[in-house]
């Protein structure tokens, strides 16, 4: 019998603190529900001191998720702590996470404060916690960077005050994997740990995020603490997809109770709920993870498989059929390639999403994943203040661009009319003769889904208006629309 790992998932926290990658309320708990299916065993759900938004994120994934942990992150602080206590009170299971920088230089420059004053500070934190719920897991941030001998102190300390998990987090992303491994190792063979676990949290900053948390995982944590596709602060955390399938192909007498076929169907969602595009060779889930294009490995895997493939793609939710729907698939088609892809709808909701894919399969011949997943997810934002009712542009060589717009704003119609140095410039003019509001663009990016020119560009962009930044996002086949989209996206966000 392999030990269990028990699988902490931080995407909807960590992960979801990278610019740009933010999801609503109604978002989070369908990638909740996703984590669920996939069986993590702790969802950390938000961080509820720092924003209403994140506050009823927790309250709902807390109503929404009945099986994993639900997890609140908080600082060291009281009031932090009864906040968080406040947002889990619906979870079936309950944690708090809370913590405090332990590296020599945190204590220096973070909190102008001595060794001996943060273990009296984690105590209080994790004693205050106890109060609350039964299980807390305490943090040592920036541990990757702490003195063993300190660090073992300060995790005795909170262990004997109630900790049940205590989180060694490589913070910056520094340590080699020896040293990792060795860290933890120290912190098992050192400290009474009672029925306390240790937990890993590698940040990918040198690349070696997954490579640490198998270290630690191998010398003794019990614990890993990962994101969907390694997403995350600066060059991400630990990606689940990895350590999943490592623990898998490898015999080392570690397991998890993932049900690992949805590991590409949350990938998915993932990447298209958060705009994030995961790269072609990323390990598990990359377009390329699976495909053999040289000839000598094709030669090999049509003689037998296992010559260059280590790990089945059926066991990741790779299915190889069926990726391609038409203008003639009917709602049952569309529904089962949701559900594989994690999405689960039916009545008027699928309704409305098959209308917009059967307007969509009109201009694109066919229509993958990642366009269904656009799809779901714009349905998502039907409730908008703003909305686009239609757009004119004209534009080609010699002639200069015109738009006219229509929208929506509050069941109010407004239409106007602007010229501009380019098609995009024009619509956005016209877009913002109605919005009359001071705004600044300060990122654009156009990008293709899949390949063709029938192909959905998907739109990202920053917009700053009162010192605030705001992401907005937008696809169509038609890139000036997506603009406007996204744009028009960026000014819901600031309502
Ligand atoms: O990287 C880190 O140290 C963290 C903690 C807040 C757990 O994310
Ligand atoms: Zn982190």
């Amino acid at each position: 019998m392999s030990d269990k790992i028990f699988i902490f998932d931080t995407t909807l926290r960590d992960g979801e603190q990278v610019p740009g990658c933010q999801l609503n309320t109604v978002e989070k708990i369908e990638v909740a529900k996703m984590l669920e299916r996939l069986g993590v065993d702790v969802i950390e759900a938000g961080f509820p001191v720092s924003s209403p938004g994140d506050f009823n994120s927790v309250v709902e994934i807390s109503k929404a998720v009945t099986y994993p942990t639900i997890c609140a992150l908080t600082r060291a602080v009281e009031k932090d702590i009864e906040v968080a206590a406040e947002a889990l009170k619906f979870a079936k299971h309950k944690r708090i996470h809370t913590g405090i920088g332990t590296s020599d230089s945190h204590i220096k420059y973070k909190f102008n404060s001595t060794r001996e004053e943060i273990i009296e500070r984690a105590v209080k934190a994790v004693k205050y916690a106890r109060r609350f719920v039964d299980d807390v897991e305490f943090y040592a941030e920036d541990a990757g960077r702490t003195d063993n001998e300190y660090l073992a102190r300060v995790v005795e300390a909170v262990v004997k005050a109630g900790a049940t998990v205590v989180n060694i987090p490589d913070t910056t992303g520094y340590c080699l994997p020896e040293e990792y491994g060795a860290k933890i190792k120290y912190l098992i063979d050192h400290v009474d740990m009672h029925n306390a676990i240790l937990s890993t949290h590698c940040h990918n900053d040198l690349g070696m995020a997954t490579a640490n948390t198998v270290a630690g995982l191998m010398n003794g944590a019990r614990q890993c603490e990962v994101t969907i596709n390694g997403i995350g602060e600066r060059a991400g955390n630990t990606a689940l997809e990895e350590v999943a399938m490592i623990l898998k192909c490898h015999n080392v007498g570690l397991h998890t109770d993932l049900n690992t076929t949805s590991i590409y169907p949350a990938s998915r969602m993932v990447s298209s709920l958060m705009n994030m595009p995961v790269q072609a060779n990323k390990a598990v889930v990359g377009r390329n993870a699976f495909a053999h294009s040289s000839g000598i490995h094709q030669d090999g895997v049509l003689k037998d498989i296992s010559t260059y493939e280590i790990m089945n793609p059926h066991d990741v939710g790779l299915d190889d059929n069926s990726i391609v729907l038409t203008a003639r698939s009917g709602h049952a088609a569309l529904k089962h390639r949701l559900s594989v892809l994690g999405v689960q709808v039916d009545g008027e909701r699928l309704d409305k999403i098959y209308e917009q894919f059967l307007k969509l399969a009109d201009r694109k011949k066919e229509i993958h994943d990642d366009d269904l997943l656009m799809l779901a997810g714009a349905d998502m934002t039907l409730n908008n203040h703003i909305k686009l009712d239609f757009l004119q542009v004209t534009a080609g060589v010699g002639v200069k661009p015109v738009a006219s717009i229509g929208l929506t704003i509050a069941g109010e119609k407004f239409e106007a009319a602007s010229s501009g140095n380019g098609p995009v410039d024009a619509a956005i003019k016209a877009l913002k003769q109605i919005i009359r509001r001071q705004m600044t663009l300060k990122e654009f990016t156009i990008q293709s889904i899949n390949k063709g020119s029938d192909d959905v560009g998907k739109v990202h962009m920053q917009v700053e208006h009162d010192g605030h930044l705001y992401y907005g996002f937008g696809a169509n086949t038609d890139i000036v629309a997506a603009s406007v989209e996204a744009y028009i996206d960026c000014i819901n966000k600031m309502e």
